[in-house]
Order: C-alpha cells, then structure tokens, then sequence
C-alpha cells in the first residue's frame, strides 16, 4: 500500500487582537511551543506591566504574539515575539514587530535578541549589540563545590535583606543604572522577590533580587557599580538555592560575575543579545556608577 503523501496547508489568514483578550493558556502553549520556558504567572507579570498584541488565525487559535513595556514616557522594551514554529519564515515575525512600532511611534526601542530574531532586527535597523549570557543551573553552597573556588573577596559594607524602606534607593539605583524609571516594574518584581542589599556608610550601593521563574528561580535585577559588590548580593541567594535550579542572564562584559555564577553550579546556557534601534537601550548615569550585572528577565531588560 502506497502511504506516502503530502498536503500543503500553508495558507493562513492572521488578524491581530489585544494581547488581553486571548486566553492565558494560549500564551502559554505558544511559549512552550518555541521551547521557552515561561510559566502562566511569568506571562502574566508580563500582562500586568505592559501592553500587546495576538496574532490569531480563522479560529481564533494564538499564533503570534509580540508585547511592550514603557518605561518613561519615551522608551519602549519589546519583548515576547514568538510565531508558531509552522507558521515561521513566512513574515508574520517581521510584521508583528512593525505593528509595535507603529503603535509606540516616537520611542525608542530596545529589546534582547535571540539568535532566531538578530537577523530580522537588525534588518529593522536594530543595532548597539551587547552579548547577554544566560547561565543556569542547580547550584552548590560554597562549601559544597569541590574544587572551585567562587570568588569572595570581601567588600566593605553590610550585605542584609531587603526592606520595605529600602524601595527608594532601590529605585534609584535602577534609575541610574539603566537611565529609566522602570518603578512599575521594579514594583512588581519587588512583590515577587526576595532580595538582599549592599549598604555602605548608611547607604545602598547595590541589590540583587530572586524570584520564581521558569524552571526554577532567577536571580536578578542586580544592580551594582561593581562586580565585587553584585556578587555580594547575589550570594546569599545562591546559598538559598543550593541544590535548586537558578538562572541569571548577565551582559558578557561581567567575566568576575559570570566566573562567580559558574563556580556556584551554573552553566553559560547560551546568549542572547541586547538591542537599540537608534541608540544604546540601557544607558548608565554615569561610566563608573551602578549599572546591570544580571538582567531582571530577557523580557524586561
Ligand atoms: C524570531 C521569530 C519571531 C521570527 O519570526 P518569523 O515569523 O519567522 O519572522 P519573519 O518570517 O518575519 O522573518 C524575519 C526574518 O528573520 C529570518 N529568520 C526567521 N527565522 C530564522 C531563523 N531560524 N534563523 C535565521 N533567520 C531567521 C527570516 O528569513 C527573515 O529574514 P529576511 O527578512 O531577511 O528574509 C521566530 O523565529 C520565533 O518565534 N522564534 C522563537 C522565539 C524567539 O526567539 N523570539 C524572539 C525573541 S527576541
């Protein structure tokens, strides 16, 4: 019996909708669908801070999406493009994107790139490329990872939890570390999180905050004028997590941070790239000042 055969079923017709008004599960389907590992509360702390749009076909099944967080009034993160993998290299990525664009004319935008996604942003003009690594994995308390030595220098200062009143300079930090006011996000995250502080003569100087996340917990935003001092904070929480799976994505250029996050058990997963249409999309304050050392997500930057 002949059992070879082939149809073509590749015509779709996409219309777009708000993000909103689609089925939370759906979003999640989509997401496992490219291999991400996002869970319904990661879409859904996504949902809260930003805005968005599905693309979906003749029966209303979600197969594209893209969403954007204002930070200010005139800085947009874009995040969260995903086409269905059998609807991929027919344009939808391309057109998804354009709709953005359009819908937040006058910004400037920025957003972390996979592989997948370079070439089709930096065919929209998208450059200033930065090299995140993702590193994940289960981690080891220090005592307990043979033959490594996690860097531990000493810094000046108290490392402690986090506290409510600490939320200002939490704010400020971020502020200067990343040139926006992100505290609706910061607010969120906080919620989530736990987090420890650097304090140094009456002052926070740095923060690391740990959250869940796909699967496992990440360990981030950490924000810090120097490595020394975003390990400090990012410690403790490494030691919280000891045999659990814990995630970081912290730009290339953080070879003491990254050593630190590798000798705890964590692996470079793989890298992803920070991107600036027009302009470089997260600016510190000043060269020597607080910057990012781990990215609060892919997603939020
Ligand atoms: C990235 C993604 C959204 C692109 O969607 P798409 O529907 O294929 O996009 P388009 O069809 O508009 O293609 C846009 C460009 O990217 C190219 N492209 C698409 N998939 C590619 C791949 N796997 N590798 C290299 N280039 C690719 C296309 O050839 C096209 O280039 P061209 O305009 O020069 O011909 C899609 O591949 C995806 O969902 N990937 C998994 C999730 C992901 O990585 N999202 C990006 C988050 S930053």
């Amino acid at each position: 019996m002949e059992t070879i055969a082939r149809l073509h079923l590749d015509t779709f017709e996409l219309t777009l909708r708000d993000i909103k008004d689609v089925g939370p599960e759906q979003l999640h389907a989509l997401s496992v669908s490219v291999g991400w590992p996002h869970r319904d509360t990661d879409w859904q702390m996504l949902l809260d801070l930003g805005q968005g749009l599905a693309a979906v076909d003749e029966i209303g099944r979600v197969v594209g999406t893209v969403m954007w967080l204002r930070y200010g009034p005139d800085f947009c993160m874009v995040c969260m493009l995903i086409t269905l993998p059998r609807l991929q290299e027919q344009g939808a990525g391309r057109w998804l994107m354009e709709r953005a664009h359009a819908l937040n004319q006058g910004a400037v935008f920025g957003l972390t790139a996979t592989k997948e996604a370079k070439r089709l942003y930096r065919a929209l003009g998208y450059g200033h490329e930065q090299k995140i690594l993702r590193c994940q994995g289960e981690v080891v308390s220090e005592a307990r990872a043979p033959g490594t030595s996690i860097a531990s220098g000493r810094v000046e200062g108290l490392v402690r939890p986090l506290l409510a009143s600490d939320h200002d300079s939490l704010l400020r930090l971020d502020r200067a570390a990343t040139g926006y006011d992100r505290s609706a996000a910061l607010q969120a995250l906080l919620t989530a999180s736990q987090g420890y502080v650097l304090a140094r003569n009456e002052e926070i100087v740095a923060y690391a905050l740990c959250r869940p996340f796909g699967r496992g917990h990440v360990v981030g935003p950490v924000v810090a004028a120097t490595e020394a001092d975003a390990i400090a904070v990012s410690r403790p929480h490494v030691e919280l997590h000891a045999g659990r799976f814990l995630r970081a994505d912290t730009p290339a250029c953080n070879t003491a941070f990254t050593n630190f996050l590798v000798a705890s058990g964590m692996q470079i997963h793989d890298s992803v790239t920070s991107m600036g249409l027009g302009r470089a999309p997260f600016t510190p304050a000043r060269p020597d000042g607080p910057r990012r050392i781990a990215l609060a997500s892919q997603a939020i930057g």
